[in-house]
């Protein structure tokens, strides 16, 4: 017999749309519950996704709901300060979770998180898409082999055309009781994430100016990082920018120099050597649910994007922003 996992989505806004596809689309998974205060939000995810002739998932005001109507999973889509207790809540039921970005907004709680699901035997991953995309995988591959040499200085840049999104008054996004800052924490979780998992150099201090641009949380953000190794690392994350979106990451090392980012693709050149284009456009993405899936099937041990991915960008963004506070660098961690 086929083991078809249950599973709830917390939170039915813009991103949960996609995940709830992914578990529609497959043998092993059925979204049998669906939760957000907004009937509207739960109406519309309905309405756009769940296909005609199958049976749509019930519906609840709150994940204590949904856990005692009976879900093996859950997939939490929600404001990023919501995330540790909802977290919390469902591991203490027994249940499986696959998390939206950031992990946690303090590193404190991603922890937590983290001890909570090893003493209940639950899975916690990060819904960090990247750590599925080929390009991204593939750059990982090319610093562990030693390709590139040993990194010594990597620039990242993410850039946006989306201060409507903080401004006060407009979205969850612009109350910092809910998003736990703006920009940096926001897109950026992607960008610090990939710094880390690609390069896997340990952060040690970060410092950082940051301009919240009149509204209540950073809108700009220009950061220096120093790693344990003595590498060091540039940031910059800006949501007032021309271009709706623009993600660059250069890795340079000893022996060669790799770029990457949405637009470009992934290149690399070795020093006296040509541009190297490395990856054909078959290679295909593996989509959160479907390695969560995996994992909670026992078909793989490690999620592809594990939570302590998760605890690392927050013990990044919690120094970030108390250095530009202080106005001094921080230590991470
Ligand atoms: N991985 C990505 O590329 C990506 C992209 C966009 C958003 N996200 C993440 O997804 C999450 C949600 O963002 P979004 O853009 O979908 O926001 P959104 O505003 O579109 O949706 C959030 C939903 O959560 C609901 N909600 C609020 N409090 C809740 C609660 N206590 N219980 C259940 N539901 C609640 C709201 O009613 C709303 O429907 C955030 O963590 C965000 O960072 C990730």
């Amino acid at each position: 017999m086929t083991t078809v996992i249950r599973f709830g989505i917390l939170g039915t806004g813009g991103m949960s749309h996609g995940h709830a596809r992914a578990i529609l689309e497959r043998e092993d998974a059925n979204l049998v519950a669906i939760a957000d205060p907004s009937d509207g939000a739960m109406e519309a995810l309905v309405a756009r996704v769940v296909p005609e002739g199958v049976a749509p998932p019930a519906r609840f005001h709150s994940l204590e709901a949904m856990i005692d109507f009976g879900i093996d999973a859950l997939v939490i889509v929600t404001p990023h300060t919501q995330h540790a207790g909802q977290i919390e809540a469902a591991l203490v039921a027994g249940v499986h979770v696959l998390c939206e970005k950031p992990l946690a907004t303090r590193a404190v709680d991603a922890r937590r998180s983290i001890d909570l699901a090893r003493e209940h035997g639950r899975v916690l991953a990060v819904a960090y898409q990247r750590h599925g995309q080929a390009q991204f995988r593939h750059a990982r591959e090319l610093v562990a082999s030693g390709t590139l040499g040993d990194i010594r200085l990597i620039s990242v840049l993410i850039a946006q055309d989306c201060l409507e999104n903080f401004i006060p008054g407009s979205t969850w996004r612009a109350d910092p009781a809910l998003s736990g800052g703006g920009h940096f924490i926001d897109t950026g979780s992607h960008i610090v994430d990939q710094m880390l998992w690609i390069s896997d150099l340990v952060p040690e201090r970060v410092y950082a100016e940051i301009d919240n641009f009149g509204t209540d949380v950073d809108v700009i953000t220009a950061a220096a990082i120093k790693f344990t190794n003595g590498a060091r690392a540039t940031f910059a994350a800006t949501s007032l920018s021309a271009e709706a979106w623009r993600e660059e990451l250069t890795f340079y090392g000893t022996l060669g120099t790799m770029r990457l980012g949405r637009e470009d693709g992934l290149s690399f050149q070795l020093k006296g050597g040509e541009r190297v284009v490395p990856l054909g456009s078959e290679v295909r993405d593996v989509r959160p649910v479907d390695d969560f899936v995996e994992v909670v099937l026992g078909r793989h041990t490690e999620p592809q994007a594990p939570a302590v991915c998760g605890l690392r960008v927050a013990q990044v963004t919690e120094a970030a922003y108390r250095s530009a506070a202080s106005g001094r660098p921080e230590a991470v961690g």
